[in-house]
């Protein structure tokens, strides 16, 4: 029997549709993963948990577990980003889902402890909380074994769980996918380079020409600063780590503090998993340009200061579905991208499915990969092996039909050795 909570079932077909689409983008989780599963059935017997945003793609990742065995139970990582078509569509295929797109604070719990009232083995993460939460409410699960290991898909996530290691608390194994290089290198910077994109579309604002301030000039950021050049537009890059700066300088970009950024800004979009990235102030309030838009593409709503901002408007208006017009007292209008939530997801519907494709074949490789080494496994961050990290980048290229070089013994040996010098 199908455990479920969804918005509306009649959006079945629709998200049939949605996840048809992305599954002919996703060769590598959707076909080449998926078939093998389907056949070897590596997850027989295991219980997967994923909090994640409940996208097509998440869908394609769903139904290869459930190929290779697994039952599957999902619940939706941010509150505003479950596509509620694809859910519905989900639990058509028996995939337990609890999630539905405008959940409270309190429905997200919820829907976080009926997939750990299934009693996961394996539980994958986007952002940290459903294995927090098993640390305080399900010490049994992970006392008794039952939960076997843990993956972590985002930044915000594996920096939660390397505090927890380094403080001695994380009491699962936990791999962090988002580090592995099939994920960070081509998901977070491809996708939410393009993601800014879609994220501002529905304002109808033309990039070139404008001041576009991108804070942080990571993963995320640097591809987003790459796009919004693209497109015409000057970036004045944001950073706190010098490096990250000297890196934005040399490829061009105007460098400096936040709060000399602002006055010009006519665009401002943040993707750093740091809080108050705009300090909450009332001169930074009012050194904002009247028009300017606000966005941010980081985990949680609170680098743009959103509820500040809410205490501090006169007005909250909203003009479109997750966008809001804000007049502050003294008559000026700011617009606040989907409540400072994740932009690309809330807007639009996330990554493409071709990075997707990576980052959720990684996911699934792990799946087996844990059920296989269950046994040596202990509790700590333990990194995603390189071997399994290069297959999926071969899958990937085998599935465009890319070729490339292999070493020969003789290059192998040299690259490894010192002998051969002048
Ligand atoms: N929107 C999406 O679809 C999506 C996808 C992947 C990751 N994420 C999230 O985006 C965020 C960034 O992830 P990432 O992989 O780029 O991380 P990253 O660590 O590669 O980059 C973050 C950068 O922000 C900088 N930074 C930190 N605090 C800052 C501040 N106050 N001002 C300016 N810069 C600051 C850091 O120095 C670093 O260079 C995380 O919250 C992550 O979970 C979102």
């Amino acid at each position: 029997m199908v455990n479920y909570k969804v918005a509306d079932e009649n959006l079945t077909d629709q998200g049939k549709e949605a996840l048809y689409i992305a599954e002919s983008k996703m060769p590598v989780t959707a076909k080449v993963i998926r078939e093998r599963f389907q056949k070897k059935k590596p997850l027989n017997g295991i219980i997967v948990a994923g909090c994640l945003h409940i996208t097509k793609e998440t869908g394609n990742l769903a139904r290869t577990l459930k190929a290779g065995g697994a039952e599957v139970y999902l619940c939706g990582s941010n509150p505003l980003s479950t596509q509620d078509d694809v859910a519905a569509a989900l639990v058509q295929e028996d995939i337990n889902v609890f999630a539905w797109h405008g959940n409270t604070d309190e429905e997200f719990y919820w829907c976080i402890r009926q997939c750990l009232d299934a009693k996961p083995n394996i539980l994958i993460d986007d952002g940290a909380d459903m294995i927090v939460t098993a640390h305080h409410e399900y010490e049994d699960l992970i006392k008794s074994g039952t939960i076997i290991a843990c993956q972590e898909e985002t930044t915000t996530g594996v920096k939660r769980f390397k505090a927890m290691d380094k403080q001695g608390v994380l009491k699962v194994p936990l791999f962090p996918v988002n580090d592995a290089r099939c994920k960070n290198q081509f998901d977070n910077e491809l996708g939410t380079g393009q993601g800014i994109v879609s994220a501002i579309y529905g304002m109808h604002v033309l990039f070139a020409g404008k001041n576009v301030v991108i804070a942080g000039y990571g993963h995320c950021s640097s591809g987003m600063a790459l796009r919004a050049r693209g497109l015409g537009a000057n970036v004045i890059v944001t950073e706190v780590d010098p490096i990250k700066a000297l890196q934005a300088k040399f490829a061009g970009y105007q460098v400096m503090p936040i709060e000399k950024a602002l006055a010009n800004a006519d665009i401002i979009l943040t993707a750093t998993g740091c809080k108050h990235v705009i300090s909450p102030t009332k001169e930074n309030f009012n050194a904002l340009k009247d028009g300017v838009i606000l966005g941010n593409l980081g985990h949680f709503d609170i680098e743009v200061p959103t509820k500040e901002i809410y205490e501090y408007a006169k007005e909250i208006k909203p003009i479109r579905q997750n966008v809001e017009e804000i007049t502050f007292p003294d008559g000026k209008r700011i617009y606040l991208l989907a409540k400072g939530r994740l932009a690309n997801l809330v807007l639009s519907e996330g990554h493409p499915a071709e990075v997707m494709d990576m980052s959720f074949a990684l996911q699934s490789l792990m799946s087996e990969y844990i059920v296989k080494n269950k046994e040596q496994l202990k509790p700590g961050m333990v990194d995603v092996p390189v071997e399994i990290d290069d297959r999926v980048g071969f899958l990937k290229l085998q599935s465009m039909g890319v070729e490339i070089d292999k070493l020969t013994k003789e290059q192998y040996n040299y690259i490894h050795g010192y002998e051969e010098g002048t």
